[in-house]
């Protein structure tokens, strides 16, 4: 068993409390892909190897925890109606569902291959991936199969919208909680429903998460994207992981989502997409929630994948601090993961980390996405 020893570091960011753990002129230890010790560099002990940071900021690898990293075929004429004026419809789904039906296995894989070599470019160690671009039995597991050859992080969103062709939701729930679900489930590790006012009922949305738990899966949910529509109550009620989006949201329905240890995952990269109005962390920080930041990779409402982009984002527009938004980027996204490995640099950690050209981890909200990260993992 090698070791090697990761030193020279300005700031290394290790995540053992909320204000990110900082420790100065630090130094830590890989053994075996774990972090072995973590520390001063005064005090670093002997390894087999070196790697010298050269003074440089050293951050636990992002961990994005909310992508449909997995679709075929061009939705630029929606944003370009949404930027003319118009609004975010739901509806844009189905053009890229008919697209994504119509690709091979190949050319999805190779498209979501760009896809996550970008997010890793730019930090990006962890990264779930959903389905929801099929929405028949064959598509969700063509999807899910090439998702799961990228990630173990793989989500069943067969709920995502009502597919064009069909015209009876009950006849489609019952698909998605039931053939859909069968062929999907041992391929994902969670199932997740948009639930909202032109996707699925908080009714429905129960059924087919119910569905989902029964078989193994753990559950997350799109809730309160587009209004206050009960989402992120279901997503207390159900004690589930995530609720994504959580935009518009009570105060009584945040101290619910507090007092059920569920994550709301925030996606700025959607408001900005949609142009619509962001939430403000800090009324989240003040219930006691624990927050993510996610990008939300998806053709519709935030084709991108850089989390430095989402950080900025995160403090411009929702009122994050910086070490907030950090934080939430790794932590919050390995706590909506339900991970205890990544998002951290403690001892026992998987050793993900970013060696950014930067002397603080401010230079990264700050220089927007244009340092450079060297990712190890
Ligand atoms: O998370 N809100 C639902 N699903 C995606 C958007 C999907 C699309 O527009 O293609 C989201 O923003
Ligand atoms: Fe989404």
């Amino acid at each position: 068993m090698s070791s090697t020893l990761v030193s020279n570091i300005s700031e290394l960011v290790t995540n053992s409390d909320p204000d990110l753990g900082i420790i100065k002129d630090a130094a830590f230890v890989v053994e075996d892909g774990k972090v072995a010790w973590v520390g001063s560099a005064k005090s670093a002990p002997a390894a087999d190897s070196t790697i010298d940071a050269r003074g440089r900021v050293v951050t636990p690898g992002f961990v994005d925890s909310h992508t449909h990293a997995v679709f075929a075929g061009d939705r630029s004429a929606d944003y370009l109606a949404r930027m003319s004026g118009g609004s975010y419809s739901s509806g844009g789904i189905n053009t890229t569902v008919q697209a994504t039906r119509k690709a091979t296995s190949e050319e999805l894989r190779s498209h979501t291959r760009q896809i996550v070599e970008r997010a890793r470019r730019s930090g990006t160690t962890t990264l779930e991936i959903k389905s929801g671009y099929g929405l028949d039995v064959e598509s969700e597991k063509k999807i899910l199969t090439v998702a799961r050859e990228f990630t173990s992080e793989t989500t069943f969103l067969g709920a995502h919208i009502l597919p064009n062709d069909v015209k009876n939701r009950d006849e489609y729930v019952n698909l998605v909680k039931g053939e859909m679900l069968d062929a999907c489930v041992n391929l994902a590790k969670w199932i997740d429903v948009f639930c909202d006012s032109t996707a699925f009922t908080v009714d429905e949305a129960r059924e087919i998460l119910k569905a989902g738990i029964s078989k193994g899966l753990r559950g997350r949910i799109h809730g309160n994207q587009l209004g206050d529509t009960g989402g992120a109550e279901l997503a207390a009620e159900m004690k589930l992981a995530s609720v994504d989006h959580c935009t518009h949201v009570s105060d009584s329905t945040l101290e619910a989502l507090a007092a059920n240890d569920v994550v709301a995952t925030l996606l700025p990269g959607a408001e900005f997409f949609t142009r619509s109005l962001y939430p403000d962390a800090r009324r989240y920080f003040k219930a006691g929630i624990t927050v993510a930041l996610a990008s939300d990779c998806n053709p519709g409402s935030s084709f991108m994948t850089s989390m430095p982009v989402i950080i900025s984002m995160a403090i411009r527009d929702m009122y994050f601090t910086p070490a907030q938004a950090l934080y939430a980027a790794t932590m919050g996204g390995a706590n909506a993961l339900q991970r205890d490995d990544v998002g951290h640099l403690k001892v026992g950690a998987k050793a993900d980390y970013v060696i950014w050209d930067a002397p603080n981890y401010l230079h990264i909200p700050y220089r927007m996405g244009e340092i450079n990260a060297e990712v190890h993992s």
